[in-house]
C-alpha cells in the first residue's frame, strides 16, 4: 500500500486500486490533483499491473473542481492534465462510482476507459448552476459516450442521472452492487480494451448528419433562462461535433476561462456557498435538536396540505387536523391529486405515491396534535384565530413539542404570549407550493428556546428545504422585502407605466413572472385581506379589488384572461388614470432600466435595514432567501450580491432620487446603505468584517 497524500494505491493480485479520500466530498483540489499524478506514475511503472480501478468514499466518487479555487491562480497539475495521464495509462482504468461523480468528478470518470457505477450513484456536469460549463473535457467527451442529444440535456440543465439512466445512455458499462470498490476489481478484469473516449465518434454521428439537430434540442433547454452559460454549453457540445477533439477542447477551455470571471458565475459561485453557510444557525455550543418521529399540521388548506406532504415525502407520519369534515375531505383529496400526479409524471412510483400518502392522516379536532414532536400551525392568517389554537396545543401537545406556526407576517411573541411555553415557539414559514418550494425561513422568537431552533433546522433538513433563521418582524426577511417591492410596483402605475411594462422588466431582470402576473395568480383577494388587517392602502389593487378583478380566478385583474393566458385591458389603464388623477398625479412614460431600478433597489434598502437590526445575520441568508423562495435569478446571486456587482453609491444616489419624488420615507437610503457607500464597500466586505 502506497499513501500520495489523499490518495492510497492498494494491490488486488494484478490490479492496482487508485482510492481518493480528500473530505467531505473528493473536490479535486490541488492536493488530490498531485495524488492523482503521482498514484499514476506509481502504478504506471509496475509492469505487474494489468488494470487500474480508481475509486472514492461511498458519499462521493468526486463532487468535482474545488469551487474555493476558483478565481486564483490553479496549482499544477490541472484537471485536465490529470485526465489525460488516466486516459493515456498503459492498461484499463476503471472507474468505480458510488456517491456522486459530479462536474470535474465526472469528467474523471470520462478520462477512464470503463465506468462502473453503484444503485446509490449520481452523476452529472451541473457546471452550468456555478455559471459555468465543464472545463475539463466534459463537453467532449459526454457527447462522445451518450450521443448529443442526451449530453445537450445532461450539460445544459445541470441535472444528473442515476446510476440505471446512466447504464441505459451508455455513461456507465455496468451498474454493481457488490463490496466496493471490491466489486470494480472483479469487473477490471474482465476489461479489455482500452480505447480513449476522445477516439470515439460514432455517438456524433447523428448530429454530423443532422445539422439542425443541435438546435432543435436546445431550443426548449434554452427558453428558461437569460443566462450566459447554457448558451455556452451548447456552443461548447457543438464544437464537440464540428471539430477535431483537440480543437474542441480548447474551445472550451476558452468558453470556460471567459465564464469564470465573469459576473453571473462569481454570482451562481455565490449563491452556492451562501445556501450552505445560512443553513449554519448560531446557536450556543452543545445545543441539541430534540427528536423528531411524528409532526401534526394544523389547516388542510393551500399551505396546511403542502407542509404535510414535505413530512410524509421524508418519511415522517403526520396527522393533518381541520376543524370540519368537508374542509378536511377537501384538503385531503388534494393531496391524493398531487401525489397521483407525481405519479402519473413519473417523478415518484405509484407504490411511493401510494406510501408517502398512506404516512397522511386526517383528523378533526386539536386533540389529534397529542403525539406529535413538532406541530406547524397553517390556519387563516387571523391573530386571534392564531391565538385561540396556540392556547389549545398549549392544553393539548406533548411536553417538549415544537409549537410553529407558519404565519407570513404576524407576531411571533405575540403568538408564543399565548401559551404558556413560549420558550417551544418558533416561526416555520414554508412558501406555496410547500411541497416544491426549496425555503424555510425559520423565525426566532424573543424567547425561543435554542434547542427548538436547531430542532427546526435539523428537520427542514430531512425535509429537503434550505433552512434560514431569521428574526422576528412584520413579513420577516421575505416578505418585508417583497412588500417594498410591491410598493414600488403599484407607485410605478400611478407615474405612468402600465402592468405589462412592470412585469416586463422583471422578467427582462431575470424573475420568471412580474408582479402583477403573480398577483394575477395569486389572488388580488388576499394581498387587500392583509392590507385590511394592517390599515393600508394600495389605490389600483383596492379599485380593482372593488371592481371584483380578483386575477385569474374571476377572469381578470390586472390583465383580461382567457384560461391562463393574459392580454392587457384597457379598462385596467382607465382604472390606473383615474386613481392618479385623484392622487394628482400626471401620467407619463417611464424607461425601461428606470422601472428596474425602482423595483429592486428599494427592496435591497430594505435588506440593509434588516442587516443593521439582526434580523437576518449576513448578507448571503437575505440572498439564498431571494432564491429560493421568490425566483431571484441565480445568476444575478441574490439581492444584496447584486447590489455590490452595481456598487451601493449609485444605489443610494437613486434612492435619494426616489425618495424625493414621492418623498416615501421607505425610499430614505438606508443608514447603513449610505456609510457603506460612502466608505466604498459593498454589503461582501461588511459581512467578511463582522465575521
Ligand atoms: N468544491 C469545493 N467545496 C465543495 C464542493 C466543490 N466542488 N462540493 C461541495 N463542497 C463543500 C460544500 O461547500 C460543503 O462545505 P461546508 O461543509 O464547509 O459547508 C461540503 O462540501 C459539503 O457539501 P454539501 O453540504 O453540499 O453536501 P451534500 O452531501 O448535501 O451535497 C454535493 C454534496 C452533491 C457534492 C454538493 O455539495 C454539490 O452539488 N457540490 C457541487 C458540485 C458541483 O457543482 N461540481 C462541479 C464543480 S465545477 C467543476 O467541476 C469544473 C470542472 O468542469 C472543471
Ligand atoms: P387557507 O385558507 O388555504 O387554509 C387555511 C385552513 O385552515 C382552512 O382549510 C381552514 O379550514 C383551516 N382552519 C382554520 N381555522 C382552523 C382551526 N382552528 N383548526 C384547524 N383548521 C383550521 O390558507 P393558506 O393559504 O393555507 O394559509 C395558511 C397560513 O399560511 C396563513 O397563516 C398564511 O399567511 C400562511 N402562508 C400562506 C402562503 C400562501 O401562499 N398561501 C405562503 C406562506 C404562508
Amino acid at each position: 500500500m502506497a499513501q500520495h497524500g489523499p490518495v492510497t494505491v492498494e494491490r488486488d493480485g494484478d490490479v492496482a486500486v487508485v482510492m481518493m479520500d480528500n473530505p467531505p466530498v473528493n473536490a479535486l483540489g490541488s492536493a488530490l490533483r498531485q495524488g492523482l499524478m503521482a498514484a499514476l506514475d506509481e502504478v504506471r511503472g509496475d509492469a505487474s499491473v494489468k488494470a487500474v480501478v480508481l475509486a472514492g468514499t461511498a458519499r462521493a466518487f468526486s463532487g468535482g473542481a474545488d469551487i474555493t479555487e476558483f478565481g486564483s491562480a490553479m496549482q499544477d497539475p490541472n484537471l485536465r492534465q490529470v485526465i489525460s495521464a488516466v486516459e493515456d495509462m498503459p492498461v484499463p482504468v476503471v472507474a468505480a462510482i458510488q456517491g456522486v461523480a459530479l462536474g470535474g468528478g465526472l469528467e474523471l470518470a470520462l478520462g477512464c476507459h470503463a465506468r462502473v457505477a453503484w444503485t446509490t450513484a449520481k452523476m452529472g456536469l451541473p457546471e452550468v448552476k456555478l455559471g459555468l460549463l465543464p472545463g475539463a473535457g466534459g463537453t467532449q467527451r459526454l457527447p462522445r459516450v451518450v450521443g448529443v442529444e442526451k449530453a445537450l440535456s445532461m450539460i445544459v440543465t445541470g441535472n444528473p442521472i442515476g446510476a440505471i439512466e446512466a447504464q441505459a445512455a451508455g455513461l456507465v458499462d455496468a451498474v454493481l452492487d457488490g463490496s466496493y470498490p471490491g466489486a470494480a476489481v472483479e469487473y477490471a478484469r474482465t476489461v479489455t480494451d482500452r480505447r480513449r473516449v476522445r477516439d470515439r465518434e460514432d455517438k456524433l454521428e447523428p448530429a454530423r448528419a443532422d445539422p439542425g439537430l443541435i438546435d432543435r434540442v436546445a431550443a426548449p433547454l434554452l427558453k428558461a433562462s437569460g443566462a450566459e452559460a447554457p448558451r455556452a454549453c451548447v456552443d461548447s457540445v457543438r464544437a464537440a461535433v464540428e471539430m477535431p477533439f483537440d480543437a474542441g477542447s480548447a474551445n472550451e477551455r476558452r468558453l470556460f476561462e471567459t465564464l469564470v470571471k465573469g459576473d453571473e458565475s462569481r454570482a451562481q459561485r455565490h449563491a452556492f456557498f451562501a445556501e450552505r453557510e445560512a443553513q449554519k444557525a448560531k446557536l450556543p455550543p452543545g445545543t441539541q435538536a430534540r427528536p423528531v418521529q411524528r409532526a401534526a399540521v394544523i389547516g388542510a388548506g393551500t399551505m396546511g396540505g403542502g407542509i404535510a406532504m414535505c413530512f410524509a415525502n421524508a418519511g415522517i407520519p403526520v396527522t393533518v387536523i381541520e376543524t370540519e369534515q368537508a374542509a378536511l375531505d377537501r384538503g385531503m383529496a388534494r393531496i391524493a391529486e398531487l401525489y397521483a400526479t407525481s405519479a402519473k409524471r413519473g417523478s415518484i412510483t405509484p407504490a411511493q405515491a401510494e406510501e408517502r400518502r398512506g404516512r397522511i392522516t386526517g383528523r378533526l379536532g386539536l386533540e389529534g396534535v397529542r403525539d406529535a414532536d413538532i406541530i406547524v400551525e397553517a390556519v387563516f392568517e387571523d391573530m386571534g384565530v392564531k391565538k385561540q389554537v396556540f392556547a389549545e396545543l398549549d392544553r393539548l401537545a406533548k411536553p417538549g413539542a415544537v409549537l410553529a406556526t407558519n404565519t407570513s407576517y404576524l407576531d411571533i411573541d405575540e403568538i408564543a404570549a399565548s401559551t404558556g411555553r413560549p420558550g417551544d415557539v418558533l416561526g416555520m414559514h414554508f412558501f406555496s407550493p410547500a411541497n416544491v418550494m426549496k425555503l424555510l425561513e425559520t423565525v426566532r422568537g424573543r424567547a425561543t428556546d435554542p434547542a427548538v431552533i436547531a430542532t427546526a433546522a435539523e428537520v427542514g433538513k430531512r425535509l429537503g428545504k434550505v433552512g434560514v433563521v431569521v428574526g422576528n418582524c412584520f413579513g420577516f426577511v421575505g416578505n418585508r422585502m417583497l412588500g417594498r417591492r410591491q410598493d414600488a410596483a403599484e407607485r410605478l402605475l400611478l407615474d405612468g407605466a402600465s402592468p405589462q411594462e412592470v412585469d416586463g422588466a422583471l422578467t427582462a431582470f431575470g424573475f420568471k413572472m412580474g408582479p402583477f402576473a403573480m398577483s394575477d395568480l395569486a389572488g388580488l383577494d388576499i394581498g387587500m385581506r392583509i392590507r385590511k388587517a394592517f390599515g393600508k392602502r394600495a389605490p389600483v389593487a383596492d379599485a380593482l379589488c372593488d371592481a371584483g378583478r380578483y386575477g385569474q380566478k374571476t377572469g381578470s385583474g390586472y390583465y383580461l384572461y382567457e384560461g391562463r393566458t393574459a392580454t392587457p385591458d384597457p379598462e385596467v389603464d382607465r382604472i390606473i388614470t383615474e386613481e392618479a388623477g385623484k392622487l394628482g398625479i400626471t401620467r407619463h412614460p417611464i424607461a425601461a432600466d428606470e422601472i428596474t431600478e425602482r423595483l429592486v433597489y428599494p427592496m435591497i434598502n430594505e435588506g440593509a435595514r434588516i442587516l443593521e437590526e439582526g434580523i437576518a445575520a449576513r448578507p448571503g441568508d437575505i440572498d439564498a432567501i431571494w432564491l429560493h423562495g421568490y425566483n431571484w435569478p441565480a445568476w444575478r446571486g441574490g439581492p444584496m450580491f447584486y447590489a455590490d456587482l452595481v456598487g451601493l453609491a449609485r444605489i443610494r444616489d437613486r434612492l435619494q432620487d426616489f425618495h424625493s419624488a414621492t418623498g416615501d420615507e421607505n425610499l430614505r437610503p438606508a443608514p447603513l446603505l449610505t456609510r457603506l457607500a460612502d466608505a466604498g464597500h459593498g454589503f461582501a466586505d461588511q459581512a467578511k468584517r463582522a465575521a
